[in-house]
């Protein structure tokens, strides 16, 4: 039964996947814009080595997604202005370019002490993330070798200290719903919620302000109360199951010895019964 809806809910996820990004994934398999700079070398070639390792790839992010062009065409025109080809951004054009796809990240940059900055000393997304080989986020991206490029660490190591309770508040629940989703219980819901506020809180990161950060961390615990609370009444009644298992195990166990008993004097007194065929004796 469980293991039928956790298959349910498994195709279900794929095939939203599949349809969110279906049309750049069937592209992407004979995207031209890979094919043709996979064969080169150098600034033009090394993107694609990096890219493939990339969350970008992971989700059918493709070169063309980024830069723009057509990757049906097999020839140089793939990247021609009409085609929408975009080319190589400035260092200016980058949180733009970017923030295509991540509004809420571009916009807390832009009015953060970084976004400020911009283009007179201050680190754009690329600075931090990487153009090509870009990972899925975690805190150890505020790390003294990245963030004393510029400055001395310790406001950084502030900012770090700041966002650590509520990442591992939700680090936990993440790996709490992937305990539960192992057992074969549906936790789609509750890893969708979490994800959501995981991306709103790691947007936070972007303010680089510590005080804002202290203070709309409570609003983030807040929200993850209620998938809190579900997680740990599924734990509860699936250890309720397991006493009510342990009991039925505990009675089976029972029965079985108390059948193994009773046909045990059933058949001496079988063979102990005169009347029962013709005994040896
Ligand atoms: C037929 C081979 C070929 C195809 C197809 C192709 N490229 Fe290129 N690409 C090149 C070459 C060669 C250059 C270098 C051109 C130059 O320096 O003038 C280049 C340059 C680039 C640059 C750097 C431009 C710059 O100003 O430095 C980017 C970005 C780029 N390509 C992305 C793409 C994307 C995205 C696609 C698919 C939509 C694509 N390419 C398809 C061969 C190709
Ligand atoms: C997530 C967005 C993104 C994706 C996906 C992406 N690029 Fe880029 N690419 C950039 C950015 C941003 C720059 C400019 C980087 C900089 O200034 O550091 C760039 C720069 C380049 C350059 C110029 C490199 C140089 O040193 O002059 C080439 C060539 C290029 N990309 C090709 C590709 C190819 C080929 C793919 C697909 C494998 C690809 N890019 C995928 C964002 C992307
Ligand atoms: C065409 C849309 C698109 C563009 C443009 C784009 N991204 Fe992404 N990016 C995505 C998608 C989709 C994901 C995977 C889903 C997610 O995590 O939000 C992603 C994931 C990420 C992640 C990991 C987020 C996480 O959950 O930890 C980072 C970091 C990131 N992108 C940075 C960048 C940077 C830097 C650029 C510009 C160089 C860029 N992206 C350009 C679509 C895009
Ligand atoms: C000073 C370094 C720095 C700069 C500049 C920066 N980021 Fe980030 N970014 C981070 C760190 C650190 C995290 C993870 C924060 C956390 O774990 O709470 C992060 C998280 C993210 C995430 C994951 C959160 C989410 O909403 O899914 C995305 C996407 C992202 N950055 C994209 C960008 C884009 C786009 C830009 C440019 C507009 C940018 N970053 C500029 C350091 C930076
Ligand atoms: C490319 C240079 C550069 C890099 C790399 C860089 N910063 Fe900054 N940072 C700046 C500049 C410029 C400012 C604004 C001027 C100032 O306060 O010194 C700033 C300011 C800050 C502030 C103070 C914000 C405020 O409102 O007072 C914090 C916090 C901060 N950065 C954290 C980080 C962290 C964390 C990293 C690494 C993930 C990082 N920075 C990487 C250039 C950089």
């Amino acid at each position: 039964m469980s293991a039928l809806r956790l298959c349910l809910s498994a195709s279900l996820l794929l095939l939203l996947t599949t349809q969110a990004y279906g049309v750049e994934g069937g592209a992407q398999e004979s995207s031209s814009c890979l094919s043709c700079h996979g064969a080169l070398t150098g600034r033009l070639g090394e993107p694609v080595a990096a890219w493939e390792g990339s969350v970008h790839a992971a989700n059918a992010i493709g070169c063309h997604s980024c830069h723009g062009g057509d990757p049906t065409i097999a020839s140089m025109e793939a990247m021609s202005p009409e085609r929408g080809f975009l080319g190589v951004p400035a260092e200016t054009e980058i949180p733009p370019f970017c923030g295509k796809c991540h509004a809420g990240v571009e916009e807390d940059y832009l009015q953060s002490a970084h976004g400020e900055t911009l283009g007179a000393g201050g680190p754009q997304c690329v600075t931090c993330h990487g153009n090509h080989a870009v990972a899925v986020t975690t805190l150890d991206l505020i790390n003294p070798e990245s963030c004393s490029r510029c400055h001395e660490y310790g406001r950084a190591e502030e900012i770090k200290g700041a966002l650590a309770e509520t990442d591992r508040l939700i680090t936990e629940l993440q790996a709490t719903t992937e305990r539960q989703h192992r057992l074969g219980i549906a936790t789609d819901d509750q890893r969708k919620q979490i994800f959501a506020v995981r991306n709103d809180f790691h947007r936070l990161f972007h303010s680089v302000d510590v005080q804002q950060v202290v203070a709309r961390s409570g609003e983030f615990q807040q929200r993850l109360q209620p998938v809190a609370q579900e997680l740990q009444a599924t734990d509860e009644e699936l250890s309720q199951r397991r006493l009510i298992g342990a009991g039925a195990v505990l009675l089976l166990a029972l029965v079985t010895v108390l059948l193994g008993f009773l046909r045990h004097t059933y058949k001496k007194e079988e063979q102990s019964d005169p009347g029962a065929g013709s005994g040896p004796l």
